[in-house]
Formats: structure tokens, sequence, C-alpha cells
């Protein structure tokens, strides 16, 4: 058995011999006495034409079958100079796997991502799928070898947590459906604090903390895993589910810190049209134009570094209405985000240094007691795809931040033990795993960057 991969990289090898494939019929047409068949095996982002003949003993058969259907086909490749792709299967052989009836919902059509999502058990059938996902799939690759190669060793955090990761409530919690043994308060409410775990517990936000503490032995080290947020935010970019990308590195300041940022961006970025070149050149025609050229160009030039102060001087000075107003002190909207890096810069920005009270305990104070050494790159097409700063080491600072954010400095005595038994400075930042395949495909929802996306109220599959 061979792939359609394997003859598309290495035509010449099979040439004129016998090949055997097995896939879907993406598209078939036939006359009396001969047909074509577009067949997708999954390997490749292109089909390959396969011509049949009224030899093969089930001839009319093979001409009534219906999109998606499964076949096995043995045949000779042979070289088509002349014809638009170059080279087609002269079928010998055509067996039937599995048939597909004429109500198949991906007809020859352009569909809506609207109506895909609705079927996002097949949507990965379809061209646009069909590439995202395995741009997905290459860039995870891309992550995790820019880590390995420069030695950060692969922390898994855990899920389920009784911490919130970022002290901002938004988590799911968890419990049992063992009704008969949930505790009650004496109110007749079921008692969260002593269930299953005998105390609270929800899905992580972020494996950052727990990132933190390997940090603090291994140095540098990165997980790559789900998060979850209960956001009431029903915009193009959140997801309840998604997955994220942080590492964490001791010894190390802010600076450090964008530079690890920026550098993996350019290596993620320079892999991905290195290696999905032909799902690249589909994003760069029917998706998005002029997008392999927009990243090629951030790859080759520096990202710019601004501070928050000057970027709420830079939105308070321009030429725009914008929805939410701006002054010092305010959170960046998606809307001023966009204006920096879309209107003003036209390239991937860092803002750094934000207001002490609009960003999560665990950022360092900077000199002035008025800011936190907190980083946000902010993407044209996405706004912010990573968060990060360099965290707060000194331990009498971190436990009133932690007072002063109404939390309960007893629920993180592991992480403040971090700064008593050996701390250093230290930084990392999380990349938003989906805003990041977004970026590179050019696709403008989230809802179609992951299999089966968790948005509010939405959650058919
Ligand atoms: O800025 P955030 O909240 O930072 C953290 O969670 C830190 N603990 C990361 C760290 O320093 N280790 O989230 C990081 C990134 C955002 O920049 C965004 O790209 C993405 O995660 N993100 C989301 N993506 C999809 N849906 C959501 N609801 C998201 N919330 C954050
Ligand atoms: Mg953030």
């Amino acid at each position: 058995k061979t792939t359609v991969k394997a003859i598309y990289q290495n035509s010449d090898k099979y040439l004129d011999k016998e090949v055997k494939l097995e896939g879907w019929i993406r598209n078939i047409r036939s006359s009396k006495s001969f047909g074509f068949i577009e067949l997708n095996d999954g390997t490749f982002f292109k089909s390959i034409q396969i011509v049949f003949g009224e030899q093969l003993q089930n001839f009319r058969e093979i001409g009534k079958l219906h999109l998606s259907t499964s076949i096995m086909v043995k045949g000779k490749l042979v070289a088509t100079p002349q014809a638009k792709q170059p080279f087609e299967i002269q079928a010998t052989e055509i067996e039937i796997e599995g048939i597909s009836t004429s109500d198949y919902p991906l007809q020859k059509k352009r569909h809506t991502f609207e109506y895909l999502r609705s079927i996002a058990h097949l949507r990965p059938r379809s061209n646009t799928f069909s590439a995202v996902f395995r741009v997905r799939s290459i860039l995870s690759y891309a992550i995790h070898k820019f880590f390995q190669e420069r030695g950060f060793v692969y922390v898994h955090t855990p899920i389920i947590t009784s911490s919130d990761a970022e002290g901002a409530g938004e988590m799911f919690r968890l419990t049992t459906l063992d009704l008969q043994n949930l505790p009650m308060t004496e109110d007749n409410e079921i008692d969260f604090s002593k269930d299953f775990f005998g105390k609270s517990t929800n899905l992580t936000v972020s494996g950052q903390l727990e990132a933190e503490a390997y940090a603090l032995a291994f140095k540098d080290v990165y997980t790559f895993g789900p998060t979850f947020r209960a956001e009431n935010s029903n915009t193009a970019r959140h997801a309840a589910e998604f997955w994220m990308v942080e590492p964490e590195i001791a010894f190390a300041d802010l600076e450090d810190n964008m530079k690890l940022a920026e550098d993996m961006m350019k290596y993620i970025i320079s892999y991905v049209l290195e290696n999905a070149k032909e799902e690249m050149e589909f994003f760069n025609s029917f998706i998005d134009q002029g997008l392999i050229a927009r990243l090629e160009g951030i790859v080759n030039s520096d990202f710019e570094k601004i501070t928050y102060t000057q970027a709420i001087e830079l939105l308070k000075n321009a030429k725009k209405e914008f929805q939410y107003p701006v002054e010092w002190g305010v959170d960046l909207q998606t809307e001023h985000e966009r204006y920096i890096t879309e209107e003003v810069y036209k390239k991937p920005v860092f803002v750094t240094d934000y207001p002490k009270e609009i960003k999560a305990f665990y950022m360092r104070i900077n000199e002035d007691d008025k800011t936190v050494a907190a980083m946000d790159l902010l993407v044209p097409g996405i706004g912010e795809i990573i968060g990060g700063s360099q965290r707060e080491e000194r331990l009498e600072i971190l436990e009133q931040k932690i007072l002063d954010n109404g939390m309960d400095p007893k629920d993180y005595w592991w992480y403040l033990e971090l700064r008593k038994y050996g701390g250093t400075k230290h930084a990392g930042f999380g990349l938003g795993f989906e805003r990041a395949v977004m970026y590179l495909t050019g696709m403008t929802n989230i809802r179609d960057v992951i299999p089966f996306p968790r948005t509010v109220k939405s959650a058919e599959f």
C-alpha cells in the first residue's frame, strides 16, 4: 500500500508502476465508457485523480457511487504532462469499502463556515478544515520542537486544581454526580468545600503556577495543554476550552521573556511555512490574500515594544472614535489592541508595564509601585495573542498582593514557599494556541480552528 502523500513527494519512484491506495471519493464524474474520481486519502492536502474505464467488471456500480464513499484502488501511476494535475492513476481494480448516500451533507459547493460548524464531525473532510487541522498539528509539533531544541523540560501540569491561577474567578467548578453522598451545608446546599477532594476544585485556567514550581527546579520548562475559562465572552476569539503554551524561565526577567516570545513566534511561523506548503498556499489564495508575504515579513523584522503608558498616549491621540473610552488605568480592549498593531505599527507589538490593578496578582511590581512587569504581544488581525510577565519573587510583596486581591494566602502556601526556598527572578508567558492557529491560517473565528469548539451556550458535539 502507498499513500497520496508519498506519491506527491516522490512521484518518480512510482511512475509507470502499480500502486494501491485507500481513501474517500472527493469528487466523481463518469460517462458511458469512462470516469474520473478525485481520491483523498487524508495523508495529503491534495487529492489524486483516478481514471476508470469500462474494462472494470464493476464499472457501472462505480459510476453511481456518492461522494465520500471509501474505496481501495489498484492501478498504474502515469504522467499527464498536458493536464492540470501532473499525474493520474489508471485503475485496474476498485473495491468499495463503505458506501455513502446521496444525502451526504458535504456536496461539492461552497458551504458557509456556520453551516460547517453544525457538522463538526464531517468538516475535516472539506478542503478548508483539512488544511486548518493539519496546520494545527504541524504547529503543535513546531512548538515542541522549538522548546525541546532549547533544552526546555515539558511539564504536565494538572487539569484539576484547587487554585485560581489568574485570580479572576472564571473557573468551572468540579463536583461529582454521586447525589446520595454529596456533603450538604446547614442551609441544605451542596457543600463544595467538602466534595470529592475534600475541598473546592475547578478546571485549570492556566498551568502557570505549577510551571513556576518546575522552573525553580529545572530552570526552563513549558506546558502545553488544555485550559478552561468560564468567561461570558461571546466573541470570535474566546472559547471556554482552549489550549495554551506556557513557558516559564528561571534567572530571567521581562526582557528575556520578550526575547523568548519573539524567537518562538518567528520559529513556529517559519516551520509552518516550510512544512505545510500546500495548506498555506490554499489559505493564501482562498482565505486571506497576502498571508504568506505578511508572515514572511514578520519572520524577517523586529517586533515593536511600547509601554502601556505610551499605548494610552497613542490611543488618546488617535483620530478615531473608540467604543470604549481611553484613559490611563483602563484595560485595553480588542479595538484598542487592533488599532495599535494594525493601524499604527502594522506588525507585532509588545505592550509592557500595565497598571497593577488590571493585571494578575503574581506579576512583579515595578519601581514606580504603579505598574507591573507585564507584557502582552498584540498582532494584526487578532489583538492579544500572548500574555505574560516577570513574576513577583519577593515573598512579603507577593503575600500582600494576594491579600489585596481578596485571596487567601493559605490557599497559595506552596506557591509562596517557592519564594522562601531559593527563589529567583523568573518570568513566563502564555500563548493562546487557537489564536496562533488563527494568526497563521487567516481564519477569523476561534470556532473554526479547534475540532469541537466549546463556547458560551454551544457544546453540540
Ligand atoms: O493572558 P492570559 O490570561 O495569561 C495567562 O493565563 C497566564 N497565566 C499566562 C502565563 O503567563 N503563563 O492568557 C494567555 C493567552 C492570551 O494571550 C490569549 O491568547 C489566550 O491565552 N486566551 C484565550 N484564548 C481563547 N479563549 C479564551 N477564553 C482565552 N483566554 C486567554
Ligand atoms: Mg491576557
